[in-house]
C-alpha cells in the first residue's frame, strides 16, 4: 500500500491471537518489514500463510537486542518478561507498541517516564477497548477538552455473560459454562468476571483522559459473579439493564473517583444497548459534550487494527524528526487525589428477602430514613410458599457510607432474611 524507500523494521514478541493478526495485516504494507518474531514454543503449528520460520525465535531478548529493529511490538501479555523486554528495548533505542493492559496499569508510570528519558514512545491503542480508536483521539483531536467523566463497557466476556443472562433469563453459572464452551470465557475466568481486566483498562484510560496518574490500587473493583437472573428481571421491569461499567469521574477539586462494578443503566442510555462482546466508551468533556464510541473490544483483526495503526504512526515519523510524536506522548502532570468509595454518592438497587410480616415495608423505609436515604421506589414482588417476600428498592442519590449502615442494620434485623443484591444505579 505505502511506498517508501527505507523499510521500517519491526520486532514482534508474541504470535498468538493478536500477534498473528498483526503479522498478517502488516504484510500488505511495503514500508514495514517484520524482521524477527519471538514465541514461547517453537514447535507449535502456526498455520500462517507465508510465515518464514527462519525469523521466528524462542529468545525474545534476541528481538529487543537486534540493532536493525526500529519498533518492538510486545504482544505476550503479563508483567514479566514483558516489562524487562520493553525496558531493554527502550534502552536499545527502540519505540514500543503494546497491547498489554496489565503492564500499563501496574507499571505505566515507570515505562512512560523511562521512554521519555530515552526520547522513545510507548503507544498502546490496542490495550484499551481493542479495535475501538480511543487513545489516539484523546491525545489528538480531543486534546482541547477537559474530560471529567468516562463510563465504559471494556470487557467483552462479562458483557456477553450479562447479555445472555438478560436474553435467556438464565443464571450466571449456566451462562458462564456456555461462554467457556464457546471460547468467550477462559477456563479460569477470574480476570474478566471479577473486573480485573476492566480495572486495568480504566486505570490507563482515566490517567490519559484526566492527565493525572491513577494508581490501580485506588480503583474500586467489584465483579459480576453475584448478579442473579432475578436481578436482571427486576431491573428490566424498572426500565434498566445491568452492565459491568468501568467509570471515572473527576470532581471540581480534581479528585478522581475510578471504579469497576455492575450498574443498572437506564434503557434510554447508549450503554444499555451495547450487547454481547461489543465494547463502548462514553466520554464527557468540555467543549465536546458527550460522545460514545463502540465496536469490537477484542479479537485477532480488530485488535490488530489498533496495533498496526500505532506502528504506522511511528513509522511515518521515523527519519523525519528526532523527537517523534510530541503530541501523542503520555503526559500526566501529577498523581490524582483518589476518592474513597465510602465517600461517593450513588443511587442503589437493593433486593431484600424478608419475612412476610406486617410492618416490614414500613421498617425498611424507616431504617433508610434514619440513615438519610430517600426511596425512589419500593416494590414487593409476591410472597413465596415459605411466607417470605422479595422486596426491590431503588433509592434516591445517597452516600455509600449511609447505604453500608443501612445494610448493617438490615443484617441485624430479625424480619429480614437476606440482602440478595446491592447494585449501584447510573445517575
Ligand atoms: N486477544 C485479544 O483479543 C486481545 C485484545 C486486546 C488486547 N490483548 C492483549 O494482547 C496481548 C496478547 O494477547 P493474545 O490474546 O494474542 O495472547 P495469546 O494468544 O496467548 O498469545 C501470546 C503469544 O505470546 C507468546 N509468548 C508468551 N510468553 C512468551 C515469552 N516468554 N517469550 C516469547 N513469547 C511468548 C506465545 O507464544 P506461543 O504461541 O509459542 O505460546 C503467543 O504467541 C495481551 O497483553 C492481551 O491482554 C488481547
Amino acid at each position: 500500500m505505502e511506498n517508501c524507500e527505507k523499510k521500517i523494521k519491526i520486532g514482534l514478541i508474541g504470535l498468538g491471537t493478536v500477534g498473528s493478526g498483526v503479522y498478517k495485516t502488516l504484510k500488505s504494507f511495503k514500508n514495514v518489514e517484520v524482521k524477527k518474531i519471538a514465541v514461547r514454543n517453537l514447535n507449535k503449528p502456526r498455520n500462517i500463510e507465508g510465515l518464514d520460520d527462519s525469523i521466528v525465535t524462542d529468545k525474545p531478548f534476541d528481538v529487543v537486542n537486534d540493532p536493525d529493529i526500529d519498533i518492538v511490538v510486545e504482544l505476550i501479555g503479563g508483567l514479566n518478561p514483558a516489562y524487562d523486554l520493553i525496558k531493554t528495548a527502550i534502552e536499545n533505542g527502540k519505540h514500543i507498541v503494546t497491547a498489554n493492559k496489565e503492564l500499563l496499569a501496574k507499571k505505566g508510570e515507570e515505562l512512560f517516564t523511562f521512554a521519555e528519558e530515552h526520547n522513545r514512545v510507548v503507544l498502546y491503542e490496542a490495550a484499551i477497548a481493542g479495535g475501538i480508536p480511543i487513545i489516539m483521539p484523546i491525545k489528538t483531536i480531543l486534546a482541547g477538552n477537559k474530560i471529567t467523566k468516562i463510563e465504559a463497557i471494556l470487557n467483552g466476556t462479562t458483557n456477553y455473560i450479562l447479555t445472555k443472562m438478560d436474553v435467556q433469563g438464565a443464571s450466571y453459572d449456566a451462562v458462564l459454562k456456555e461462554a467457556q464452551e464457546l471460547g468467550y470465557a477462559e477456563a479460569d475466568p477470574t480476570g474478566d468476571v471479577e473486573g480485573f481486566d476492566a480495572a486495568y483498562k480504566i486505570t490507563t484510560l482515566a490517567t490519559l483522559a484526566f492527565k493525572k496518574r491513577i494508581k490501580i490500587e485506588n480503583v474500586y473493583r467489584e465483579g459480576i459473579t453475584k448478579i442473579r437472573a432475578q436481578d436482571m428481571h427486576a431491573a428490566n421491569d424498572l426500565g434498566y439493564k445491568i452492565k459491568l461499567i468501568a467509570s471515572a469521574y473527576l470532581d471540581e477539586n480534581d479528585r478522581a473517583d475510578v471504579r469497576v462494578h455492575p450498574m443498572l443503566v437506564s434503557k434510554k442510555s447508549t450503554l444499555a444497548h451495547i450487547d454481547y462482546v461489543t465494547n463502548a466508551v462514553s466520554i464527557s468533556g468540555h467543549p465536546v459534550g458527550s460522545i460514545t464510541l463502540s465496536g469490537p473490544g477484542a479479537g485477532e483483526f480488530p485488535t490488530a487494527s489498533s496495533v498496526v495503526g500505532d506502528i504506522l504512526a511511528i513509522a511515518a515519523e521515523l527519519g523525519t524528526t528526532d523527537y517523534l510524536l510530541p503530541m501523542m506522548r503520555c503526559k500526566h502532570e501529577s498523581a490524582a487525589v483518589p476518592v474513597n468509595i465510602a465517600d461517593t454518592e450513588n443511587k442503589y438497587y437493593l433486593s431484600i428477602n424478608a419475612k412476610n410480616n406486617k410492618g416490614v415495608i414500613g421498617k425498611i423505609g424507616k431504617v433508610c430514613e434514619d440513615n438519610n436515604i430517600s426511596l425512589a421506589s419500593l416494590v414487593q414482588r409476591g410472597v413465596s410458599e415459605d411466607n417470605t417476600a422479595e422486596i426491590t428498592v431503588i433509592t434516591e442519590l445517597c452516600k455509600e457510607r449511609d447505604m453500608q449502615n443501612v445494610i448493617a442494620a438490615f443484617e441485624k434485623d430479625d424480619s429480614i432474611n437476606k440482602i440478595n443484591s446491592l447494585i449501584r444505579v447510573q445517575i
